[in-house]
Formats: structure tokens, sequence, C-alpha cells
């Protein structure tokens, strides 16, 4: 049964009651809302690290408008149909849990496994969805064992290389979902003077092959708060002009078009 490993020293961690415990005697309290917090604080960049409060509050409202429920629908059939029965799938940077839900509703023979450097996003997480296993960690040091999984898949999240090569056994499945070029194309064009498209890119992965790459695209029509909640917890939060930000309320309803790749890789199966 594969089971959170102790950041410190990677060996398993065995629970007791609330507590997590290694071999070597590190230990790791479970919160109330059922994560573990795995993510030693000598490896934090910040005292909050991922995205802040803000970002994660105006993603949860956007996500219970279920403005993305097309792609998690998609997302949910693809993985169904990519992975072998009852798979173990970690939700990389799943940040409060949006997939991971449509998932385990979906699959119901799935364990899953879902981490995210932000503590405020993983506690909505592990809140939400009991059926899943959160733990606040980073997407470049996860706590799960070697070849442990059979699919990883992030949604606009980081990843690193080695560790997808690392967590995946040959013929493992790698997920990544990505804007593509007409992504909230209307958007863009509001905020910029000289709005560009997206930049679209295939990530050589180390260990990995890709398998196929996929569009999905639907249209959604916004209330103006929904549409400001979109650009908080966007990239767009940081950029574009403030004029331009400020008259977004007084647009009305809003029609844009969301556009996602879904990259399909597999690790390599040895020779
Ligand atoms: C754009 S959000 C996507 C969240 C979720 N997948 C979704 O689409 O609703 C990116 C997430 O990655 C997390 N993140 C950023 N850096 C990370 C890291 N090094 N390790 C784990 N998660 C990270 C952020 O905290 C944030 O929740
Ligand atoms: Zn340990």
């Amino acid at each position: 049964m594969t089971g959170w490993n102790c950041p410190h020293c990677a060996q398993t961690l065995h629970k007791h009651e609330r507590t997590y415990r290694c071999e070597a005697g590190h230990c790791f309290d479970e919160a109330r809302e059922g994560y573990v917090n795995l993510l030693p604080a000598n490896r934090k960049r910040s005292r909050e690290p991922g995205d802040n409060r803000e970002m994660i509050e105006a993603r949860k409202r956007v996500h219970a408008a279920e403005v993305y429920r097309p792609l998690a629908q998609e997302i949910a059939v693809r993985l169904a149909e990519w992975l072998p029965a009852s798979p173990r799938v970690l939700d990389l940077g799943c940040g409060e849990g949006y997939y991971s839900g449509v998932l385990l509703q979906r699959l119901a023979d799935m364990s899953l496994w879902g981490i995210d450097i932000a503590k405020p996003a993983v506690r909505l997480a592990a809140k939400a969805h009991h059926r899943g296993k959160f733990a606040v960690a980073s997407a470049f040091a996860v706590p799960l064992p070697d070849a442990s999984l059979d699919g990883v898949f992030t949604v606009f999240a980081p990843a690193s290389d080695a560790e997808l090569a690392r967590l995946l056994p040959p013929g493992g499945l790698y997920l990544n979902v990505c804007p593509a070029a007409g992504h909230l194309w209307e958007l863009r064009q509001q905020l910029y003077a000289q709005p560009r498209p997206h930049r679209e890119e295939v990530a050589a992965l180390p260990g990995l092959v890709l398998e196929s790459q996929d569009s999905v695209e639907f249209a959604v029509t916004l209330a103006p708060e929904l549409l400001e909640d979109l650009v908080a917890m966007t990239p767009y939060a940081y950029g574009g002009e403030r004029e331009s930000k400020a008259q977004l309320s007084a647009l009305g309803e809003f029609k844009v078009q969301m556009a996602f790749l879904l990259q399909r890789y597999r690790r390599e199966k040895v020779a």
C-alpha cells in the first residue's frame, strides 16, 4: 500500500491514531481537516509558500461556479481511459482539490493523493474530499515512494522532471494540463494594449515520452464578480493595465474562450 514518506529521511510513515511516524522517530500530526503537513520549515522559501489566500479564495469561488467543469470532465474521461483499474493517482499542485474532487466522483476505484505547497489550499482540499489523501509538500520533493503511482497529473502547476521519473514505474502516465494559445483571449484583449497569445510548449521530460496532445476548448459567460475572481486567480492578477482592470467590472456579462492542452506522457519502459 502506497503511503506518505518522511520528508526528512524518506522512510515510510506509519500512522498511529493521528500521528505519522517514521522508524527514525520523525513525526507529523494529522490536522483536524485530515491532511498532514510534510513540508519541513527549512524548505519553505517564504512564510506562506504557493498561492496566497486571496488567489485561493478567488479560485474556490470560480470552481464553485463550475467554470472549469468541461475541462475537469474531459480530464476524468481521459484518465479513466488511460489508467489501469484501481489506479493510484497523484494530483500535483492540487490547490483546493477541485480536479481531485471530480476524479474521485468519476473513478470510484481510484486511490488519490494530492499535494500542494500552499497550506490553506490543502486544508480546503482535505475538508472537501475525505476519500483523498492530502499533504502540504513540494512538487520538487514529493513525499511518496519510488514507482508508487500509476498516474500523476498537473493542472497549471509546476512539476519536477526528476520527481515525475522517480514516482512513475515504466508505463506510468503523466498528464500535464496547461493553457493553449487562445486561452482567455478576450480577457487579455481587455487587459493589455498589445495582447499576446499563450506560448504553447511541449516540454522534453527525461525518461518520459509524449504520447499525445489534445486540445479542449469551450466558451463561458461570466458575471462581473466571477470575471474579477478569474483575474485574481491567474497571472493577470499581477499584470495588465490598472485602468483596464478597473473597467472589467463595468463590462457586465462577459464571454470568454477557455482553451487548454492535455499533454499525455508515459514513463519509458525499460527494454
Ligand atoms: C494555478 S494553481 C492550480 C491549482 C489547481 N491545480 C487548480 O487548477 O485548481 C497552481 C498551484 O500550484 C501550487 N504550487 C506552486 N508551487 C508549488 C510547488 N513547488 N510545489 C507544490 N505546489 C506548488 C500553488 O500553491 C497553487 O495551488
Ligand atoms: Zn524520518
